[in-house]
């Protein structure tokens, strides 16, 4: 087996996880969820999960990546008390990983696609109505759909097959520094709209209101699924960076960069798309369709739309594309440790297996939209999505919770000391007792609410039957964690 490299710097390191992290949820979830769910008062709810959820979950990943040097496939194997079933998540780390890449890649190439229609005025000049067909051909069309796809996961491997150092890191910082260029000078010009201010202050006022209308369960639902979503906890994603990473920084502050980074580009996404759709009379609460039917209509209107549209975009792919490379890293790190291949097997087998993974999602918005596998209207990806976003995400960030914090798991004072190891800021022991039991009661509620609300539209029978289904997954959750031995090491 190959020699595993590590981070060659903490910039490195840093970026690569916010790369991670920085993705389709922040810049094209997080402006809609936002816009749907009431502005400024979705943000500081969200900003309150991230710290209290999202942190905590991420200090967890980092550690068992950094005490384990493995991917999430076998990290669970070293760490893991005699005679526990802890490692049998590994396979769950693993089929997350891939069913994120399954939607993420064809997205990712919705967003090549529009960089390059806006860079050749292929949208210039077009009606709302030739604007929104523009976007419901590309989805007729599972060719045009397939060929950009394919075109993600080449260029993504293609970083990959480079080596951590050589492609992931390099590449990653160079593209990472870039979309903080854009996204600054994007911006920056979104501020210099007529009527901005009205769009800032959807924005940035919190309006109480708008929270009682919508309902708080539902609004704090959709800030803490996002903050899973965004940090891509759960699944070991994040896991694989603290195994590239040395001893000398202690991890909480590590965490925190990270999450700071991510937040900022959520943040500044909103700045860039919330206040542009007021400047020109649009809501922002059109939902997924606001990137690719609103804003173009937006750039449209707008002097020098055609450059602002391109720098939008090549921003978005940028984004897109920094958690591909990073999902494919784990994907490739994983394959690596449990079949034994060396980096270029690994790429060569993966490419084949990821396009043929992502095919179902291209053709379900064509040849195979009959097939509407959660309800009337949706898609063969919001069945992708609802498996990762509602279940291994919100699952697998309980386990990581449990094995970090049960005496039969990894065990609070081996986290603690691996947490702590290197400068920077300690974490504070003193949350335990919240990290041990709050954390976990937390993210059950938030999973049961997520099948309540994707069911409760159907029959009683139908919501009953799921509610089962979901309370199955958390007794085999639970199931892993108990062991009847004592801890041996
Ligand atoms: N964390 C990734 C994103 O936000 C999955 O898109």
């Amino acid at each position: 087996m190959e020699k595993r490299e590590k981070f060659g710097t903490r910039l490195g390191f840093i970026l690569v996880s916010a790369g991670c992290a920085v993705g389709l949820g922040n810049v094209w979830k997080f402006p809609y969820i936002c816009g749907q769910n009431g502005g400024a008062a979705f943000i500081g709810l969200y900003l309150i999960c991230l710290a209290v959820l999202g942190l905590p979950i991420l200090i967890c990943e980092f550690s068992v990546g950094r005490a384990s040097g493995h991917s999430v496939a076998r990290a669970f194997h070293d760490l893991e008390p005699k005679n526990t079933n802890w490692h049998r998540f590994g396979w769950f780390g693993i089929i997350g990983n891939y069913l994120l890449m399954m939607f993420y890649t064809m997205v990712a190439g919705w967003m090549l696609n529009y960089a390059v229609r806006m860079l050749f005025g292929k949208l210039s000049g077009l009606d709302s109505d030739q604007i929104a067909g523009a976007f419901t051909n590309m989805l007729g069309s599972p060719l045009e759909m397939g060929i950009y796809m394919v075109i993600a996961v080449m260029l993504a491997f293609g970083i990959c097959s480079l080596g951590l150092q050589n492609g992931v890191e390099r590449i990653t910082k160079i593209m990472m520094l870039l979309l903080i260029c854009l996204m600054v000078i994007l911006a920056v010009h979104s501020l210099m709209l007529p009527n901005m201010q009205e769009g800032l202050k959807f924005y940035l006022v919190p309006d109480f209101d708008k929270i009682a209308d919508i309902g708080f369960g539902n609004v704090l639902f959709a800030a803490m699924t996002h903050a899973f979503f965004t940090l891509s906890v759960g699944m070991g994603s994040m896991e694989i960076f603290g195994s590239y990473l040395d001893k000398s920084r202690s991890l909480t502050g590590e965490a925190l960069n990270v999450v700071a980074l991510d937040t900022f580009v959520a943040l500044m996404a909103g700045i860039i798309i919330i206040p542009a759709c007021f400047a020109y009379g649009v809501e922002p609460d059109a939902g997924p369709q606001l990137l690719f039917i609103t804003l173009p209509n937006v750039f449209n209107h707008m002097a020098g739309g055609r450059v602002w549209g391109t720098a939008f975009f090549i921003f978005m792919s940028f984004a897109a594309l920094s958690t591909v490379i990073a999902v494919f890293e784990n994907i490739l790190s994983m394959t690596m440790e449990v079949f034994g291949w060396n980096r270029k097997r690994a790429v060569s087998r993966n490419i084949v297996g990821v396009i043929v993974l992502s095919l179902p999602a291209v053709l379900g918005y064509n040849v195979l939209s009959g097939v509407q596998p959660i309800g009337v209207g949706s898609t063969i990806m919001d069945l992708e999505d609802f498996l990762v976003s509602y279940n291994i995400l919100p699952l697998g960030s309980l386990l990581f919770v449990l094995f970090c914090t049960k005496k039969n798991g990894w065990g609070w004072e081996n986290f603690l000391k691996e947490a702590n190891t290197g400068t920077g800021i300690r974490y504070p022991a003193f949350i335990k007792p919240y990290i041990r039991f709050g954390v976990p009661l937390l993210i059950v509620i938030i999973y049961l609410k997520g099948y309540y609300d994707m069911f409760s539209p159907y029959e009683t029978k139908t919501l009953v039957f799921w509610m089962c289904i979901a309370a199955a997954f958390l007794v085999l959750i639970f199931s892993f964690s108990t062991s009847k031995r004592k801890k041996t090491r």
